[in-house]
């Protein structure tokens, strides 16, 4: 058997197939057009046949067909994805072209294969499209967390694109009985993140000596759940969720950035203190906020722990210090990803050398 990951050169994605294949997970076919956020060499000690990589862009229908047509996937993981919200300020288009375009192509390409599978194959068939907690827009101090019947109502392009994901995997199940499914999972950290992303960027140029910058006050709330634990989530919902249907995860993890920052600094200082004495959280400094930054993210995660038995695995204060000492001992890893790309993205975004 085999299933079809797209992204899987990103950070979930190959959490999640390094996941999927340590627990006797059938073969991995990864489509990934390897932008500046995918790396090769996070998955090539993995066995051909185990995982092929494939090389290409999800927009291209034609290409997904082939794949389809040749290897014959029981499921679909479509992770494939621009996702950085303050790129999509930046630049919008990317994010409608992969996130929307590609995202109607290749559900496209798998509604026609799935048209032609016999009736046991077509029935066990599962499209997962892997969404995010941000379409949901903007929760106040007091509000209850995001249930599945929030509406959906999404403040930056990226969630936007996403958001426009979500109701096309939807429409194709009701239009077409496709068996398609949704995931919100709130902010994802660990392993193998891109550390354009606030909490692998803030251990990396800590450990460097940078400026940490701060949004605005620094008191946006995000929900944060291990990569792993996410990546547990979708196993979950591909093997027993119904399609048709979406399922919010998150790690219970309601934290402060500024207690997120505090508390990275506080680990580096114990495993790496700066010479003189000073703390590493004396290079926070606080940048202009992000255009219509969402004040609060939290979501209700009550539907997959009672119909699927999802429970995280990591306590936020373990999850965050394997981290940190992740980024530690892998600084080839860090060396590799921070390429000519993300130096242009630091000076151009915050002024300043990656
Ligand atoms: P990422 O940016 O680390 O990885 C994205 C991957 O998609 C990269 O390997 C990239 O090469 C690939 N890609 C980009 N455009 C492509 C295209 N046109 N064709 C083929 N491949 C392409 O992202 P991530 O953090 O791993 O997120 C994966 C998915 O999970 C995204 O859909 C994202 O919206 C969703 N998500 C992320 C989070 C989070 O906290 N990171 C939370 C919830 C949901
Ligand atoms: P991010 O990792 O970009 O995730 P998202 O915006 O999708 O939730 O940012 C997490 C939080 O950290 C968000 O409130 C923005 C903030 N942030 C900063 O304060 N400084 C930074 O340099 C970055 C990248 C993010």
């Amino acid at each position: 058997m085999t299933i079809l990951v797209t992204g899987g050169l990103g950070f979930i994605g190959t959490n999640f197939i390094l996941g999927h294949l340590a627990s006797g997970g059938d073969r991995v076919v990864n489509l990934d057009l390897a932008t500046y956020a995918g790396n090769l060499g996070n998955l090539s000690h993995l066995p051909a046949e185990s995982h092929l990589f494939v090389r290409g862009d999800v927009c291209d229908a034609d290409l997904a067909a082939r794949i389809l047509k040749e290897h014959r996937p029981r499921a679909v993981v479509h992770l494939a994805a621009e996702s950085h919200v303050d790129r999509s300020i930046a630049g919008p288009a990317a994010f409608i072209q992969t996130n929307v375009v590609g995202t109607f192509a290749l559900l496209e390409a798998a509604r026609a294969y799935w048209d032609g599978l016999g009736a046991a194959e077509k029935d066990s068939f599962r499209f997962l499209y892997v969404s995010t907690d941000e379409v949901y827009g903007s929760l106040g101090p007091d509000e209850a967390p995001f249930t599945e019947d929030s509406p959906c109502a999404p403040n930056s392009p990226y969630s936007a694109s996403k958001a426009s994901g979500d109701h096309l995997a939807r429409a194709y199940y009701r239009t077409y009985g496709f068996p398609s499914l949704v995931t919100h999972c709130s902010n994802n950290y660990g392993p193998y993140q891109f550390p354009e992303k606030f909490i692998p960027l803030m251990i990396i140029n800590a450990m460097d000596e940078r400026p940490l910058p701060v949004y605005g006050d620094g008191r946006q709330v995000r929900d944060w759940i291990h990569v792993e634990d996410h990546a547990r989530a979708l196993s979950l919902v591909l093997d027993k969720g119904a399609p048709g249907e979406t399922y919010n995860a998150g790690g219970r993890a309601e934290l402060v950035n500024l207690e997120v920052l505090e508390r990275i600094c506080s680990i580096l200082d114990r495993l790496s203190p700066r010479k003189g004495g000073s703390q590493h959280l004396d290079l926070a400094v606080h940048v202009t906020d992000r255009p219509g930054h969402d004040r609060r993210y939290a979501v209700d995660c009550g539907k997959i722990e009672r119909e699927l038995g999802f429970r995280p695995a990591y306590a936020f204060p373990d999850g965050l210090e394997s981290t940190v000492e992740w980024y530690r001992v892998n600084r080839g890893w860090v060396e590799s990803v921070t390429s000519g790309e993300y130096r242009d993205w630091m000076r151009s975004h915050y002024g300043q050398e990656g």
